[in-house]
């Protein structure tokens, strides 16, 4: 389970918190009874009771069923359509996968990549060599189907696949994607791909349970019932007219972000132990960013790598602008990341002498001075005045990430109501395609 530690966040900020419970209960309602604005979007909110158990049998029952041999998960896709599939895969990922002999996943199955969420030629041409040294299938997932980025990657990688398997080049793609709309939608059609769907009423950043998330984490190896089990309990306690645990935490998080906010906070850093946690932080940003930011309004998402970045950013935290809040992401047993998989402990070694003055720690595990390190942090930024939050996960298991993301969007979207914006449109991101598409020359219709 869950659970939100707010010791630190200050006497003031938790009491103008604990004053905003009506409202968030009140945004809540709005979202249960779908009244709220972008009401045409909450899907989300109660997907993996309604659709995304049926759905995940599916999606396995297909992966097991594939007629081709692969070796290689491309994932194609931007914004909310590949980063939650990277905030899980990383955590399962071997980190020197690619380069280590043997299995290169915790689940033993192929490595996974990630293209067409950038312009970038030469992290494609780079792809592009991998793929010719490996028997790849390819993932290409937007909801609109329309979306410069991946639209770019995909015609490119198309071709590569159909120059190299001529014979079988529609068997090595699949399409997520709108149900009926969308120039994706048509040339799955059209070539003859598999297709998953995109819902209607969910919009990209409230994707992860979907499709969008479950195609390519089952073909990663990822236990997709495991994750729909560990939102499913947060939808359900969130459902109840009082929710008393993991969806309390909810909650209690957009109430204090919102009071945060409302007490002249600018910034709200998510701090986080395990590197393999960076596009965990990456989704957190995304969701936020784009459901917060809008009419002057909003925290800005920041996020910083224990304890790396306590050796650059670190300073600021302790000494610059007080104009932040801090959310710390600790994990009981970060070792374990799957139901079947904990990484055996490391103790610090003894040593013929103590140069270095690290005797005191001699057999003690890392992952106790990483968390020692953790609560230190805590403490000293506290004591340099950021308001401090603590979510705990117990692990890295699937169903802890997906009681996170439940926990996590319900927290946005309710943040967001109370904000009074609409948490399921991102209308800014709207000025760069049309100034881009300018100097590009595209066309208009
Ligand atoms: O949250 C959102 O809706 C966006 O970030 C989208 O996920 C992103 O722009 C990709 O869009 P699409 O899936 O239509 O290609």
């Amino acid at each position: 389970m869950l659970s939100i530690d707010r010791q630190s966040f200050g006497q003031e900020l938790n009491a103008a918190a604990d004053r905003l419970s009506p409202e968030a209960v009140k945004a809540l309602s709005s979202i249960k009874n779908k009244s709220c604005p972008g009401a045409e979007f909450v899907g989300w909110f109660d997907w993996p009771s309604l659709h995304g158990f049926p759905l995940a049998k599916d999606i396995q029952s297909w992966r097991e069923n594939l007629e081709i041999d692969f070796d290689l998960i491309v994932v194609i896709g931007i914004g909310g359509s590949y980063l939650g599939t990277r905030a899980v895969s990383d955590i399962t990922t071997h980190t020197f996968s690619g380069t280590l002999r043997g299995k290169e996943t915790a689940t033993g199955a192929p490595m996974i990549v990630f293209a067409g969420h950038n312009m970038s030629e030469t992290s494609l041409g780079e792809l592009l060599e991998l793929m010719a040294e490996r028997k790849p299938i390819v993932n290409v997932i937007s909801k609109s189907g329309t979306t410069t980025e991946p639209g770019v990657a995909f015609r490119v990688i198309r071709s590569f696949i159909e120059k190299h398997y001529p014979n079988d080049a529609a068997k090595r793609i699949v399409a997520t994607t709108d149900a009926s709309k969308g120039a994706l939608r048509r040339l799955a059609s059209d070539c003859g791909y598999k297709t998953f769907e995109v819902p209607d009423n969910v919009g990209g950043r409230y994707s992860i349970l979907t499709a969008v998330g479950l195609v390519p984490l089952a073909l990663h190896g990822i236990d997709i019932q495991e994750l729909l089990r560990g939102a499913d309990r947060v939808f359900k306690d969130l459902a109840k007219p009082s929710p008393s645990a993991e969806g309390l935490l909810a909650l209690q998080y957009a109430q204090c972000r919102t009071a945060a906010w409302e007490n002249g906070k600018k910034i709200e850093v998510l701090s986080y132990p395990e590197p393999k946690m960076r596009n965990l932080a990456e989704w957190w940003k995304q969701l936020f960013g784009e459901s917060d930011g809008k009419d002057g309004k909003g925290l800005f998402p920041a996020s910083l790598e224990c304890t790396m970045d306590l050796h650059s950013m670190g300073q600021y935290l302790q000494d610059g602008a007080r104009s932040m809040m801090e959310t710390f992401l600790s994990v009981d047993q970060p070792r374990k990341i799957s139901s079947s998989k904990i990484h055996p402990s490391i103790l610090v070694p003894n040593a013929q002498s103590n140069l270095d003055e690290l005797q005191y720690l001699e057999g003690k595990p890392v992952d106790m001075i990483n968390q020692t390190a953790m609560k230190a942090t805590r403490m000293a930024h506290s004591s340099g005045g950021v308001p401090c939050l603590e979510i705990r996960l117990p692990n890295l298991c699937p169903d802890s990430l997906g009681a996170l993301f439940a926990c996590f969007e319900t927290a946005c979207a309710v943040g967001g109501l109370m904000l009074k914006v609409n948490p399921f449109n991102q209308p800014g991101v709207e000025a760069y395609k049309l100034k881009m598409f300018e100097l590009l020359g595209k066309p208009s219709k």
